[in-house]
């Protein structure tokens, strides 16, 4: 610890610390910026002026090591919202998915057979279909990892940013490099305490954070990823079931933050509670097709009824969280609201503007 002697009485000590803790925050924040855009530099000249970068490279590690280096300010836990970075200018056109096919293995038992679908600016879609459906491969497809045998699944609009949650997180994070350290690389503005902030809300607490990532288990290298995936500047967010791994809370601040995204949303998951506080559209795979019911969840279940019945037996009623979790008025979601951050149609609602105000969430038997 630091020990540091103020002079005056208590609340000249609080008003002195505040400040003093401020100062301390500011120019942490200013100088990891500075950081980050030098190593950005070297990064990027490393090939072309070897010399140069190596020398600040070498300047960069003495500076760090040394006493003028601003170390970490404590942590502070304060109540937090985390918001996405605004999203970039979308053109109406987003992605389109046409005439579509896929097989894997001989071909007997395609997943796609010429489906189409289309993406448009504002829409929150929620991908919904048994496992093994295809889901993931209908967005690896989409991000261009893969192929389609036939067809195309693509971005159409000229910037559009993406911003890829795969299933399977773990491989793409740097092994070497620590909690805190990882989410730095990847955040925009946000400060050191925010960042924290966001840490803990993803259950990285305390001496968590100065783990090295090798060392993770796969569902902290999952919310990791999610941290930074979060930090991101993004126009279009493609989520491959974003919750596994979240427990309520965390559950809750990524609901919140995407109905407050002012981009375009294409999330898969077998979360109905999840997927009726965050698509506004719901995409199903059926019989090979991608079948897009306008209207939200609620819409979508009370339409086919038939689905709805095999949706609840197949995927539903198992979990105790999920089977327990209350039905959300949409009808009372969905009146107009509040205009946030410009967006009109999209379902964006405040905590006290929720339909579901005394429903509670059963937590897991
Ligand atoms: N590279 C591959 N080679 C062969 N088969 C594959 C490959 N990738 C996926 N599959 C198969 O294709 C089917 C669809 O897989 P996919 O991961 O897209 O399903 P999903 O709908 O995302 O399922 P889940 O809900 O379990 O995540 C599965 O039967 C899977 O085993
Ligand atoms: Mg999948």
């Amino acid at each position: 610890g630091i020990c540091t002697e103020y002079n005056g009485n208590y609340s000249k000590f609080l008003q002195l610390k505040k400040s003093r803790m401020d100062a301390w925050n500011a120019s942490y924040d200013a100088q990891e910026k500075k950081i980050k855009e030098e190593r950005k530099w070297i990064q990027k000249f490393k090939l072309k002026q070897p010399q140069a970068t190596k020398q600040r490279s070498a300047q960069l590690e003495k500076l760090i090591k040394s006493p003028e280096y601003v170390q970490k300010p404590p942590f502070v836990g304060k109540p937090f919202r985390f918001r996405f970075p605004d999203a970039p200018r979308l053109s109406p056109e987003v992605a389109e998915v046409k005439g579509l096919s896929h097989a894997y293995g001989d071909g007997a038992n395609p997943l796609f057979e010429d489906s189409d679908l289309f993406i448009e600016k504002g829409d929150r879609i929620a991908i919904i279909g048994p496992n093994g459906s295809g889901k993931s491969t209908l967005l690896r497809i989409l991000m261009g990892k893969e192929e389609p045998d036939k067809g195309a699944a693509e971005f159409i609009g000229s910037n559009v940013y993406p911003a890829y949650f795969e299933q399977n997180q773990a491989d793409v994070l740097d092994l070497d490099k620590t909690v805190v350290d990882t989410v730095q690389g990847d955040s925009n503005g946000q400060s050191y305490n925010e960042l924290r902030a966001l840490l803990g809300q993803f259950l990285f607490k305390g001496d968590a954070v100065e783990k090295k990532v090798e060392n993770l288990s796969g569902g902290e290298k999952a919310r990791l990823s999610l941290c930074c995936m979060m930090l991101r500047e993004s126009n279009l967010l493609i989520l491959d079931e974003p919750t596994n791994h979240l427990d309520i809370p965390a559950k809750e601040m990524l609901e919140e933050a995407l109905q407050h995204f002012d981009g375009s949303v294409v999330v898969i998951s077998h979360d109905r509670y999840f997927i009726s506080k965050v698509a506004t559209t719901i995409v199903a795979i059926e019989d090979k097709k991608l079948v897009k019911y306008g209207g939200d969840y609620k819409f979508y279940m009370d339409k086919s009824k038939d689905f709805k019945a095999k949706v609840e037996a197949r995927y539903f009623s198992g979990g105790a969280r999920i089977g327990n979790a209350p039905v959300v008025d949409l009808e009372e979601l969905n009146k107009p609201k509040k205009n946030f951050g410009g967006a009109k149609t999209a379902n964006m609602v405040t905590r006290k503007d929720k339909g579901i105000k005394n429903a509670k969430r059963n937590k897991p038997s």
